[in-house]
């Protein structure tokens, strides 16, 4: 194959370089199109476009492959923590056990957040949705924790801080949204551990940790953990090319990832499930309705940009919803309904046709159900998982040469140069 591209416009013939990833995927490098020719390229929703060369995150949407810095997720689901697989997503190799221990120690060293942040919390509305206020405190963080001078000391300190605070933050903003007294972090438990500690403990009621359900939430997160060039992401890394600092940076991303064709879609499933077991919808007449063209409505937790296959996210999450569900003894109607959504939409030539699967979304909300996770947060649990693949990305997009301020340009279609008309002269409507 040849090192270029050729692109006719016009008289003009032009040569565009081609890269070629390590993994095989080519890309036409046309950062000399518009100079060269005038011409821009036109992709609404850079669904053609590779904003960045990256080696973090490796997907194969057509063979349903997923790897964080090489290994497979199949693999860091069953034999990892969240806690090892964030240091790899972050730091590009897998930690030994000094380096993992350092970590731990660190992460627990930065666990508390400054008393005066929990003011903050008292002042918002009741009902306010746990993604704005989250996205609130990671930009307010900054004004607490100043980030550190450009070196990796200062680096490995502001993203563990950003880790374990951010955990700390979600596990407030429920005991305050009940009005109940805030649970500080174990110095002897685990990341995970602690997290449903703080979320669940009580001064009446001793919280008693389940292993299964610390595994489970470590595989939760775990595949969460990155998912390259995706929205929320795109907008860490945008945030991030205009020089704004990382919890700024952050905090755009929690709140891309709020929307419901984004992580959103998680507490979207759950209410579509709902409404089927409440309302007594039929299965079938939602399919129909997902299909109709005259109608918006989705399925929610289907479809995705790269995946047209199988999200291997969803199949491991199915499995680990299963186990927990029968090791707990928990029979929940909404996964029999998933079940049979799943086995209808899959058997439909309109979801053939279109590629659609179950993503990460599907089955995720049922293992978080299981867990005792209140519906409002359940995109902040997204957002925590997510939290290494936008601090890699975030440092990643700094330290790359090519990277500049991210600027798309545009095809103006509005009115051609026109005069002021002053009030007196115009007509009424
Ligand atoms: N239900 C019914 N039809 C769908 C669905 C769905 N869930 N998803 C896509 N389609 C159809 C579209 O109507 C379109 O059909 P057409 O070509 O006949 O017009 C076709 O499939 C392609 O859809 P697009 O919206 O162009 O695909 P895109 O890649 O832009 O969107 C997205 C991907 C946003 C995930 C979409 O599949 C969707 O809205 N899914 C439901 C929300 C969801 O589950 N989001 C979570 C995604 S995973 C994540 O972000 C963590």
């Amino acid at each position: 194959m040849n090192d270029y591209a050729t692109l006719t416009i016009g008289e003009k013939t032009l040569k565009l370089p081609v890269i070629i990833g390590t993994e095989g995927e080519k890309a036409v490098d046309i950062r000399g199109l518009r100079q060269e020719t005038g011409f821009i390229t036109y992709d609404p929703g850079f669904a053609n476009t590779g904003s960045c060369k990256s080696a973090i995150t490796f997907m194969d949407g057509e063979k349903g492959i997923l790897r964080y810095r090489g290994i497979p997720i199949e693999q860091l689901a069953e034999e990892s923590s969240f806690v090892e697989t964030s240091y790899l997503v972050i730091n590009g190799k897998l930690p030994t056990p000094e380096e993992l221990t350092r970590t731990s120690v660190m992460l627990n060293d930065h666990s508390l957040v400054h008393e005066d942040m929990q003011i903050f919390y008292q002042n918002f509305p009741r009902a306010s949705h746990p993604m704005g206020i989250l996205s609130a405190m990671v930009n307010a963080l900054r004004s607490f924790y100043p980030e550190l001078m450009n070196t990796d000391e200062g680096f490995e300190i502001t993203f563990l801080r950003l880790l374990s605070k951010v955990r700390t933050l979600a596990a407030m903003s429920y005991k305050i949204s009940r009005g109940h007294k805030v649970i500080y972090p174990r110095p002897d438990y685990t990341y995970c551990a602690n997290f449903l500690h703080m979320m669940f403990d009580s001064p009446v009621k001793p919280y008693v940790l389940d292993r299964d359900l610390v595994k489970a939430l470590n595989v939760f997160w775990i595949l969460h953990a990155d998912h390259e060039q995706n929205c929320s992401t795109a907008a860490v890394r945008t945030v991030g090319s205009g020089r704004a600092n990382i919890y700024a940076s952050l905090s755009a991303g929690i709140a891309a990832l709020w929307g419901p064709l984004h992580g959103g879609a998680n507490q979207k499933v759950i209410e579509m499930l709902t409404d089927i077991h409440e309302k007594g919808l039929r299965v079938s007449d939602l399919v129909a309705r997902a299909k109709d063209k005259k109608d918006p409505y989705r399925l929610m937790g289907f479809g995705h940009r790269v995946y047209k296959t199988y999200d291997p996210r969803a199949k491991i999450m199915k499995q680990v919803c299963d186990t927990v569900l029968s090791k707990m003894e928990i029979k929940d109607p909404l996964l029999d309904i998933a079940k049979q959504l799943e086995e209808i939409a899959l058997s439909d030539s309109y979801f053939i046709d279109h590629n659609l699967y179950p993503n990460v979304d599907f089955y995720s909300g049922i293992l978080l159900r299981a867990m005792g996770i209140p519906l409002n947060m359940f995109t902040v649990m997204f957002a925590i998982g997510r939290l290494p693949g936008w601090i890699a990305q975030w440092k990643e997009n700094l330290d790359d040469p090519d990277q500049k301020i991210t600027r798309p340009r545009q095809i103006y279609t509005g009115q051609n140069q026109a005069d002021y008309l002053p009030m007196a002269l115009r007509k009424k409507s």
